[in-house]
């Protein structure tokens, strides 16, 4: 059963009649995507929400298992196609071709060692591994049997994984000895041991062996995962699941506070990411897709696991880096694999555009059909960049917006379909329901105007977030509280006169460093659990390659302890608790922090300075302590 071409859109004027439709009646527009899987029972009612409470659900009644979908269906019809092609860190390994049928045996038999692991429907199973086939297998094997899968990105600390490990209280954690990224080597397990150590939920953990080094095993406790599945059979029914049974759990930081457990569900997350995916790449049978991203951000989950799968396209993982051996790595992967589609972010654009041309121009890129970026505006010269030298014109370039929280992409154009313009992520997808609201909340009504304003989205969509796990109370607080029967973004957006949308970046306290999300008030708390550290601020400033980067501005016990010794010690503190990726680029020792009366910190302050953008700081009369401006700004770094 093929259900890709039957769910593209062929022209912009199509788009615009099924556009119009999917709003009107979006009940209707959702049940001929939905109709298009298989489910074990159809669903009773497609639709049921309250943004005030908020409730949401998608095709309830409805009982499906997402892995027939991603699997099983394609059995009948292309069981030879590779569904994963791999590529390792090192270009002298060799890479892994999986076909749809193999990768339907590893997902079975692992989902049997799942259970030969005392995991049940609803088990919370931790991952954090590499990226490698076995985290696919390890995700598909979780949804097989109902369990829930919470993959925690391997770049993180142990600290970062024991907290998430022990907020989602998942009983086993999936892990590799150790792998290597560029020329690094990661410990992973030894990581797992030091997340291990204090109190935590997990009973068992397999090692799947990514190298030939021994890692210390504890008994009773840790399996390898190649000796468990000498123990299990290669077949395992898929368990029967509700539409709105839990699928995974992601964790993203929020602009306080610990990071949010993003729940998504089953069947709507299967409808919104396959129909985004198949609309916004408008792949064809034959094509080889590579996302760039990791596995451990949503990017991951929806366009190189579900997306792709669910459309029976091939998917290309690459394990390593964009720098190793040598710059010229990604476009050696196209050339080999004869890339089609290729998706990646705009940090590792600007940092490929700084190296010579010579690096790309050793290789044959013409596969190429369709580029895409996602995970923070791009800006106007990456974009020439990425579409002069790396799509030489001809191909159409996705800016996709969307976000952990919305599951699949909801802003960008349909590839050949929607005009492509710089920087703007361009029209909502179909079934998507964007509104632009002024400083009083209220909507700005599109009629034929340029406006500007904070984004919000009017109705669901299949694919959103329904909880964050454990805390609804701060679903509804941080998503449909600022702008009440509306889901708040926490974006700002720019609309042109044509309806198209240019997102400007983060109104709240979250800041995006290449791609990463990363919420200040956890940085924060980790720079205050120095023993030196009264108080610490942290902002975003703007940066060539990452687009934003870090700037810390530390209040000490003891001014006489500034040293550059202690600010590494500050970084490394923001390692261990959170991950390198949260490291300040500058660290600036201050007296004290602009405040208002109330005590908020004025961080729209800090960032101009930050900036270097003094120029207008705007209003500081409610200042408590205006006057330590100008010796924050004559300190600058
Ligand atoms: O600020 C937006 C930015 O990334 C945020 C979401 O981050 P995360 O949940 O980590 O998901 C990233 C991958 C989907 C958004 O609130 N963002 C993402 N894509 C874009 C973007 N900003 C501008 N343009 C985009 N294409």
């Amino acid at each position: 059963m093929e259900i890709k071409n039957d769910l593209q859109i062929k022209s912009f004027a199509e788009y615009k009649k099924v556009y119009k439709q999917s709003t009107e009646n979006p009940e209707e527009f959702w049940n001929q995507v939905a109709e298009k899987f298989t489910w074990k029972k159809r669903w009773d009612n497609t639709l049921a929400y309250d943004f005030n409470k908020p409730e949401v659900s998608w095709f309830s009644g409805g009982k499906l298992n997402i892995t027939e979908n991603c699997l099983d269906r394609h059995l009948k019809t292309q069981p030879n196609r590779n569904a994963i092609i791999w590529e390792p860190n090192n270009p002298n390994e060799e890479s892994r071709h999986i076909t749809y049928r193999q990768l339907y045996v590893k997902v079975c038999q692992f989902a049997n060692v799942l259970k030969n692991n005392g995991i049940k429907k609803g088990d919370r199973v931790c991952l954090y591994m590499p990226m490698i086939p076995e985290l696919v297998v390890a995700m598909l094997a979780c949804a097989r049997i109902g369990a829930i899968h919470s993959v925690v990105f391997a770049g993180f600390s142990s600290t970062a994984l024991s907290s998430r490990i022990n907020d989602s209280s998942s009983k086993l954690l999936i892990t590799a000895n150790e792998y290597y990224r560029g020329t690094k080597a990661i410990p992973l397990k030894e990581i797992c041991d030091e997340a291990l150590k204090n109190y935590n939920t997990i009973e068992k953990v397999i090692v799947y062996r990514r190298t030939i080094n021994e890692v210390s095993m504890q008994k009773n406790r840790d399996v390898y995962w190649f000796d468990e599945l000498q123990k299990v059979d290669l077949e395992a029914p898929a368990e029967t699941m509700d539409a709105e049974d839990p699928l995974f759990i992601l964790y993203t930081s929020g602009s306080t506070g610990k990071p949010k457990g993003m729940v998504h569900t089953t069947g709507g997350y299967m409808v919104g990411t396959t129909y985004s995916f198949q609309n916004v790449f408008q792949p064809e049978p034959e094509d080889r897709y590579w996302c760039t991203a990791d596995i451990g951000w949503i990017t991951g989950h929806s366009y190189i696991v579900y997306g792709p799968l669910l459309a029976g396209v091939t998917s290309v993982m690459f394990e390593g880096v964009p720098s190793y051996p040598d710059y010229g790595r990604f476009w050696e992967i196209i050339e080999k694999f004869k890339i089609t589609h290729f998706y990646t972010a705009p940090t590792a654009i600007r940092s490929l555009a700084k190296q010579p041309l010579s690096h790309i121009e050793k290789h044959n890129l013409n596969s190429l059909k369709v580029l895409g970026s996602v995970g923070e505006p791009i800006n106007e010269e990456a974009w020439h960049w990425f579409n002069d030298n790396i799509g030489k014109s001809h191909c159409p370039i996705v800016d996709t917006w969307w976000q952990t929280e919305t599951g699949s992409i909801m802003i960008s154009p349909l590839a050949g379909i929607t005009s492509t313009r710089p920087c703007f992520a361009s029209l909502p997808l179909p079934g998507v329901q964007p509104a632009l609201l002024d400083e009083n909340g209220k909507e700005i009504i599109f009629n034929g105007q340029k406006a500007e304003g904070s984004l919000a989205i009017k109705a669901p969509w299949p694919a959103m977030a329904r909880t964050v796990w454990n805390d609804h109370q701060r679903y509804k607080d941080v998503y449909f509280s600022a702008y009440p029967g509306m889901y708040f973004t926490g974006d700002g957006a720019y609309r042109d006169a044509t309806g198209n949308y240019r997102i400007t970046g983060r109104v709240d306290d979250v800041v995006i460093v290449s791609g990463h999300n990363l919420g200040t008030a956890p940085i924060e708390n980790a720079i205050n659990e120095h023993e030196k550290v009264a108080e610490s601020a942290i902002v975003g400033y703007p940066h060539e390659v990452k687009g934003n980067a870090l700037y810390a501005y530390v209040i000490l016990f003891n001014p006489d302890d500034a040293s550059d010794e202690l600010r590494q010690e500050i970084k490394q503190e923001i390692t261990r608790t959170i991950g390198a990726i949260a490291k300040p680029d500058k660290i600036q020792f201050v007296k004290e922090l602009p405040k208002t009366r109330s005590g908020k910190i004025m961080r729209r302050i800090l960032r101009k300075i930050a900036s270097k953008d003094v120029s207008n700081l705007g209003d500081t009369s409610t200042l408590l302590n205006g006057n330590i401006i100008d010796d924050i700004i004559q300190n600058t770094i």
